[in-house]
């Protein structure tokens, strides 16, 4: 079987298609044949960990080493990126009781990643399920990451219906899902982002949008209930005027100094820090199966390359001109076998 490989840390060239051995589910796993994957902020960053010091990391260092060593100390331990996919179930071990062959999944690895390949198995336990009546292969695939974490961290700030979001990070994997997914429980929602994705973010539902490169929304006299920081870009101290009464500032990436503001703030005063980490599960992968169902995410996809593309398609994300996720797509004359 094909997938992408990398054995050392560095630019898109790393990435080279190879035959490797086809791997044989264990008891508890299902073998998945895989038909598209994403180029998200995790495969850029584990393409590339060795450059990412304690300080360019967006997490507390007690995260970086942990991290630093599941990837690898000099070079990549795991050879194959890719955290979500979709695909069928192709054969499952004898003690698997929730699919069978035939099963069309979609799903998440995690830091495990490895969906950059025709085939991979994992445990039947993972964040797997079955994929959407409503999406093709890629559309599914693009999905999990982002929705799972927005669906995730946004419950812990308990956004209520008609209440005032701002995400700034809104054109991203997670902001993008958290747009929709904040528009849906009845949220006026304002997106900020690049100048090249203002209208990607209009479309997706948010009310108002605003450009990080143009203006600093901490100075317009807008105030929310919840600001939703992905990246971590803005501070507690610069939003406290943009949030109202009770508001909360969530972050999705956060240092030492935010999680002494969430502890202080939890005690004090009456704008909470929440700073929150959403490991990914299965119950939240079903969640985001409904909501797609019901029409309430969608998924945007600025384009699908081969795998043999792969490395250009890492270095299209990393240049910065996407618009919605992009697919790196497997075995599509096989898929298409099925579909018809
Ligand atoms: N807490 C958790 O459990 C958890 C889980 C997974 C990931 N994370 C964290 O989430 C982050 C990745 O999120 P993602 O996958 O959504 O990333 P992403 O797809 O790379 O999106 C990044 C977003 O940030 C925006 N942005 C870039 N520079 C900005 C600035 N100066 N001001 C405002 N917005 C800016 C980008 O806008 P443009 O592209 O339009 O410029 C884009 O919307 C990482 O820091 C990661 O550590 C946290």
């Amino acid at each position: 079987m094909k997938a992408i490989v990398y054995t050392e840390y560095g630019s898109p060239d790393v990435l080279h298609l190879k035959e490797i051995a086809k791997p044989s589910p264990k008891d508890n796993e299902v073998l998945i044949r895989n038909y598209a994957t994403t180029v998200n902020f995790g495969d850029l960053m584990a393409r590339n960990f060795k450059a990412i010091s304690p300080s360019k990391f967006n997490m507390p260092l007690f995260f970086w080493l942990p991290t630093l060593l599941a990837f690898g100390l000099g070079k990549p331990r795991n050879h194959i990126l890719g955290s979500e996919f979709a695909g069928d179930v192709e054969a499952v071990g004898k003690s698997v009781m929730r699919f069978k062959p035939g099963d069309q999944v979609f799903g998440y690895l995690g830091q495990s990643m490895g969906a950059y390949a025709e085939y991979f198995c994992m445990s039947e336990n993972g964040v797997v399920a079955i994929k959407p009546a409503n999406m093709t292969y890629e559309e599914a695939a693009v999905v999990p990451y982002g929705a799972i974490m927005a669906l995730s961290l946004l419950r812990k700030a308990d956004l209520q219906s008609g209440q005032k979001v701002l995400i700034n990070g809104a054109s991203g994997g997670i902001g993008s899902a958290a747009v929709q997914i904040a528009r849906n429980l009845g949220a006026e929602v304002t997106g900020v982002c690049g100048t090249l994705r203002l209208d990607f973010v209009k479309s997706l539902g948010a009310a108002k949008v605003i450009d990080y490169t143009k203006e600093d929304f901490t100075q317009n006299g807008e105030t929310y209930d919840l600001i939703f920081d992905i990246l971590g870009k803005s501070s507690f101290s610069r939003c406290q005027n943009s949030l109202k009464q009770n508001g909360r500032y969530l972050l999705a990436s956060f240092k030492m100094k935010q999680l002494l503001q969430m502890l202080w703030t939890s005690m004090f005063g009456s704008k909470r820090v929440i700073c929150a980490v959403a490991p990914g599960s299965v119950e939240d992968l079903n969640s985001v199966k409904e909501l797609i169902e019901a029409g309430k995410i969608k998924a945007v996809i600025d384009r699908c390359s081969p795998m043999e593309q792969a490395a250009e398609a890492h270095r299209y994300v990393e240049e910065g001109y996407k618009k919605g996720n992009v697919v790196i797509t497997m075995r599509v004359s096989k898929r298409e076998e099925n579909e018809h």
